[in-house]
């Protein structure tokens, strides 16, 4: 059976799906078969994000209402790469027992099932978070969003969620540097969560939403790729955000920025 992971954190705007959609990317790419589900069903973005509204057939609405099976709903996004779609107007139909029911069959053929959770801590995130059995916080550095992820976490540990982890998003090495910004341990020892990534600011990725893996000098596509191997249990290595702004060439950098 494969893993059945939901990337919540509170607030919205954080990346939750920008992280999704990438860290499902980066997976594929090492060879593992993933499949993205949008838990907010109805608002969907996640295939807006992965540009695959021109290739939706179904959607869970469908699977939900007996209208088609869940092989005819999944978009095939790339080699090892497919979408459930979350766009129904109907989403009373898919009730928290029927979404975490599909979840469970798409973990039979899948080696993972990343969940995009939608904003709160309400029904449709409970709806979400319900068809997983580990978590991943996404959190900025805004202390906002680190008290969001803080209090997500406790709610994921009171519902019984042992495998917990955390992804910093949005970090800027060179304003941790000039100490305007929490650094990626303080904020992993707020939230009281092990650090699985760290994925800078990334202008690219703000304007595009998917990193450019074929780039090898992207930062974002770098960090993505950690983090595959750090959930895949391959590898530990963190992104090292203030590597770009260290040194003579790093200062220079810090200052023009
Ligand atoms: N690392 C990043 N660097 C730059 N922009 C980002 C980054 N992560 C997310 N964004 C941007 O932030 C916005 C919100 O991201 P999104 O994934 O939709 O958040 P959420 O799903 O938590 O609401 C999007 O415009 C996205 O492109
Ligand atoms: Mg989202």
């Amino acid at each position: 059976m494969g893993r059945r992971i939901i990337f919540t954190g509170g607030k919205g705007g954080v990346g939750k799906t920008t992280v999704t959609a990438n860290v499902g990317r980066a997976l594929a790419r090492t060879g593992k078969r993933t499949v993205l589900i949008d838990g907010d069903v109805g608002l969907n973005n996640l295939d807006v994000v992965l540009n695959a509204e021109d290739k939706i057939l179904y959607d869970v609405g469908d699977v939900a209402r007996g209208r088609a099976t869940i092989k005819q709903s999944l978009v095939d996004l790339d080699e090892n790469l497919s979408l459930l779609p979350s766009v129904t107007a109907c989403s009373a139909f898919v009730t928290r027992e029927i979404f975490s029911e599909i979840c469970k069959q798409l973990s039979k053929d899948f080696d993972y099932v990343l969940i995009d959770s939608p904003a709160g801590v309400e029904e449709s995130f409970l709806r979400a978070v319900g068809a997983a059995e580990e978590s991943v916080i996404v959190a900025t550095p805004h202390l906002a969003s680190v008290r969001d992820g803080y209090k997500t976490g406790r709610i994921l540990s009171s519902m019984g969620f042992s495998t917990q982890g955390l992804i910093i998003n949005r970090i800027r090495g060179d304003f941790v540097l000039d100490s305007a910004m929490l650094d990626a341990g303080d904020i992993s020892g707020a939230v009281k969560l092990p650090l699985y990534g760290v994925v800078p600011e990334d202008d690219y990725l703000n304007v595009k939403n998917l990193c450019d893996f074929s780039d090898k000098k992207s930062a974002s596509a770098y960090s993505f790729t950690l983090i595959a191997d750090y959930i895949n249990g391959t590898d530990k290595k963190l992104y090292d955000y203030l590597s770009p702004y260290r040194g003579l060439s790093g200062l220079f950098r810090r200052r023009i920025k």
